[in-house]
């Protein structure tokens, strides 16, 4: 559940919030360093969530406070997602989902809707080439009959790859999706089960829905992020989210950095999560 976490991150960490304070001088940061490089031998473990989901908001805002076309905003959003799905894999979150494009994203303008498959597919493209050395599996979440032909194949890649590594992290896209598409799909095919006689009514379990849905075999998020202002779940991971903590920050994505990740798992940490009980 909780994982360790080397010394120089927090170093890393600490270092990025001491530049945005500009009354610190230099002379501070180097005495930081100092103090940490004294304890690199010794190991830090602090607690990290398993598994940390975000919906990537607040990107068509970005760019309009720039004068700049919304796909400007999706641009840096994609490397904003870059920076973070690494940072987490390094302090050690085994499981980091993103919502990427959801089942109405479809209504916005061609040209947009054009700018987020560009962006898949060079991410998909990229992934493939590089997964086998970062050991992260990347794999797409969704209804994905509806995505083109080449980024289905892309997608296909992509999951053969990934069946090569052992014991990755594991980075998803959540592409087409809908948490309430994805309970409907579910539903329908444990219907089918009932329907064949394969099982009975009162057979049906939450395991049993949690391993019909696009996430079967990956723990639920214990830490949801939405980032930009939004105070709402927007149709993400709706089984899923049950218990899970949810951290709102006015950052937008493009903007978002590790440290704002680690902000958002320090609120985690003091959260007392009692699931029901007390
Ligand atoms: C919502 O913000 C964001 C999206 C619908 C798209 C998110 C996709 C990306 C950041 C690209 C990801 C790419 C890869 C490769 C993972 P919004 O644009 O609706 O923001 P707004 O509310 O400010 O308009």
């Amino acid at each position: 559940m909780w994982a360790a976490v080397p010394v120089a991150h927090v170093a890393y960490s600490a270092v990025s919030c001491c530049r945005k304070r500009k009354e610190r001088s230099v002379h501070s940061i180097v005495a930081l360093f100092n103090i940490l490089k004294k304890e690199e031998s010794a190991p830090l473990t602090r607690p990290v969530p398993q598994h940390i989901a975000v919906i990537m908001d607040g990107n068509g805002r970005w760019a309009k406070k720039r004068g700049l076309p919304r796909t400007a905003g999706h641009k840096v959003g994609a490397e904003t997602f870059r920076t973070i799905a690494t940072y987490c894999k390094d302090i050690g979150v085994k499981y980091f989902t993103v919502y990427a494009f959801s089942t109405e994203n479809w209504k916005r303008p061609a040209e947009e809707v054009q700018t987020l498959m560009d962006l898949f597919r060079r991410y998909l493209k990229e992934a493939i080439e590089t997964m086998a050395e970062k050991n992260v599996a990347v794999q797409v979440l969704g209804d994905l009959s509806v995505l083109s032909e080449d980024i289905q194949q892309l997608i296909a890649d992509c999951n053969e790859e990934a069946a090569k590594l052992e014991h990755p992290a594991i980075a998803s896209l959540c592409i087409n999706y809908g948490g309430r598409d994805e309970i409907k799909n579910a539903m329908r095919a444990i219907a089918k089960k009932v329907q064949s006689g394969e099982i009975q009514p009162e057979d049906i379990t939450e395991d049993m829905i949690s391993q019909n849905l696009y996430t079967a075999h990956m723990p639920d998020p214990e830490l949801i992020i939405r980032p930009s202002g939004e105070i709402r779940t927007s149709n993400f991971l709706l089984w899923q989210s049950a218990y899970a903590e949810y951290c709102f920050t006015d950052v937008l994505w493009p903007d978002f950095k590790p440290e704002d990740l680690e902000q958002a798992i320090a609120d985690f940490n003091k959260r007392q999560r009692r699931f029901g009980g007390i």
